[in-house]
């Protein structure tokens, strides 16, 4: 059996895109910290694992045990899960920066490198990326280290598509623009985004699915508002 992956699906935007892939019947794998505890399950094809990104106890072995274990081969992956502190570039720690990049880049590094063996040839992995990690979009004040994590995962989308091509494998990664979640939420409270996160989630979903018979190593801005407004995210 194919199976899509998705970090950071137990809410907000990863929920979405699990729903909407159990929708067309296809097995998903959802890992975030609390994956495995305080999320129901959708059914027989929806499966569930603890896993902290940023813990390079767990990740990816946790997840490379699940998957001997299961007899699965990996058609997707998407590495939505992230991390936002909203701190103003002369006070940010190094300490924050790094829990930020821990989740964003190194998580998903880490996580991406364990499960290349696992991956089928055709498999699209998708990276979730923000305006804010998109060259030349005007940057939110506060966001400088989450922003700088995002474009570091972009770049990381260009290098890994061309050095994975010969297994067949796509990678891209999609720059989202505000949507209304936990996180939009919990870093900018007075601020309603024009999507909610079931509309990005199942374009998401449909970009997962579809997006690599046309796209290959491309970042590309998912965005309603123009950049230049100053609410990309
Ligand atoms: N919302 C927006 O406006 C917006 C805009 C641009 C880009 N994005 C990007 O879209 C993606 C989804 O964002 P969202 O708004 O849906 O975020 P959210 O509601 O805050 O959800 C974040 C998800 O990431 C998981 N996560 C966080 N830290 C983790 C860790 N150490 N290990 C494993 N999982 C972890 C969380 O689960 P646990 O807490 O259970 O671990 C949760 O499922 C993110 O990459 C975000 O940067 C969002």
């Amino acid at each position: 059996m194919d199976l899509f992956v998705i970090t950071g699906a137990n809410r907000g935007i990863g929920l979405e895109i699990r729903k909407a892939l159990l929708a067309q019947n296809k097995a998903v794998l959802s890992l975030s910290r609390s994956a495995g505890t305080a999320t129901a399950s959708f059914g027989p094809l929806d499966f569930r694992l603890g896993l902290d990104l940023a813990s390079a106890e767990e990740n990816p072995s946790r997840v490379l045990d699940w998957l001997r274990e299961k007899d699965l081969s990996i058609k997707g992956l998407v590495n939505n899960a992230g991390l936002l502190l909203n701190r103003p570039a002369d006070q940010i720690t190094l300490e924050e920066m790094h829990q930020m990049w821990s989740v964003n880049v190194l998580g998903a590094l880490r996580l991406t490198q364990g499960l290349l063996p696992f991956m089928v040839p055709g498999a699209h992995v998708l990276n979730i990326g923000s305006m804010g990690g998109f060259q030349g979009s005007r940057k939110y004040p506060g966001l400088s280290g989450y922003s700088a994590s995002k474009a570091a995962l972009a770049n990381l989308t260009e290098c890994w598509a061309e050095e994975w091509a010969d297994r067949g494998i796509r990678v891209n990664c999609l720059a989202l623009g505000a949507v209304q979640t936990d996180m939009l939420s919990s870093a900018f409270p007075n601020y309603i985004a024009p999507l909610s996160s079931i509309e990005m989630g199942e374009y998401i979903a449909h970009f997962l699915l579809e997006g690599h018979r046309f796209y290959n190593g491309k970042i590309l801005p998912v965005s309603l508002s123009n950049p230049n407004s100053g609410d990309a995210l």
